[in-house]
């Protein structure tokens, strides 16, 4: 139940949507030519998005040469992202939740999802990516993640202590920050079952035994960076996580306060360490996944 309900913010992006598609990052190259690369993708092969946003993905792919099937519940969004890709290459796009989009079985060599298959219900997502995929075809999640290092510790925990005390409730679910090794040795740990490895990446709650029996070969690669931003920088993207739409009109303000006597403290912007991090899996052959 926690989950279907937490599910429910997955729509907030798009009340924000205009402010989502200024403030929200990219993807690393090299993550994205990696993920081609381990899912043996050609100039001209057909490959679904899911939850592309304002389409800040989608435009790598499309220069990639991928032809793209989009799928975006968000109209806001998805409006924006029609208009971003403009003359970028081959994108249609399907306006609906991925759970109830219609896609051919075996049509796409390959699935993109970036910070947006979490949104999904794990009770569908797996095996409706498993059963839309070409054979041999490839799952590729891509995520931003708070990273622990020590170049921006202390910021980070002034921040998050910051939180802990203006919304508490909000602290309370932040996803854990671990250090490279750590994050790495979790995956490894869990490399037998896509899901359970997703699940540990983004501390979601979507892991699924049957989703060991329909992947295989999972794979993983990570591209660490440190962020500088003005409190206002950090304040707007703030403002398009979904956490955002539960806060009261006066803990935003108390928050957007706060990001600025931090930065009049450190006497410079405000640094958070995050890490891009790829997980691919291989859709097993159809004879094991029965
Ligand atoms: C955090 S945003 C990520 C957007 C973009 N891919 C990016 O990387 O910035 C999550 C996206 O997932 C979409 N989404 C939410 N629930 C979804 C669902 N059930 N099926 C497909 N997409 C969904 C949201 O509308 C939003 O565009």
């Amino acid at each position: 139940v926690a989950t279907a309900e937490a599910r429910q913010y997955g729509k907030v992006f798009d009340e924000v949507a205009a402010e989502y598609d200024r403030s929200r990052p990219g993807y690393p190259r090299e993550l994205i030519e990696e993920a081609c690369a381990l899912a043996g993708l050609e100039r001209g092969d057909r490959v679904l998005e899911v939850g592309c946003g304002s389409g800040q993905l989608t435009r790598d792919l499309l220069t990639a040469g991928l032809e793209v099937v989009a799928v975006e519940p968000g109209a806001q969004l998805l409006s924006l992202a029609a208009g971003n890709l403009e003359g970028v290459g081959e994108v249609s796009f399907v306006n609906a939740r991925f759970e109830d989009a219609q896609l051919p079985s075996g049509h796409s060599r390959a699935m993109f999802a970036a910070a947006s298959f979490h949104w999904i219900d794990p009770e569908v997502s797996w095996a409706k990516v498993a059963d839309v995929l070409a054979p041999g075809g490839t799952l590729a999640l891509m995520q931003h993640c708070g990273l622990e290092e020590q170049r921006s510790l202390d910021d980070q925990q002034a921040l998050l202590s910051m939180l802990a005390r203006v919304a508490p409730e909000i602290a309370a679910g932040w996803p854990a920050y671990r250090d490279l090794p750590s994050l790495l040795d979790g995956v490894e740990q869990r490399s037998e079952n896509v899901s359970e490895v997703w699940a540990w990446v983004g501390s979601h709650d979507l892991a699924r035994p049957e989703a060991g029996r329909l992947f295989e070969d999972v794979q993983v690669a990570a591209v660490p960076s440190l962020v500088e931003q003005t409190a206002e920088e950090l304040n707007a993207l703030f403002g398009t996580i979904s956490a955002y739409s539960r806060l009261s009109p006066g803990q935003r303000q108390e928050i957007e306060s706060e990001f600025l006597a931090l930065q009049e403290r450190l006497g410079r912007p405000i640094r958070s360490s995050t890490v891009c991090v790829l997980v691919t899996a291989r859709v097993a052959g159809r004879d094991t996944a029965v």
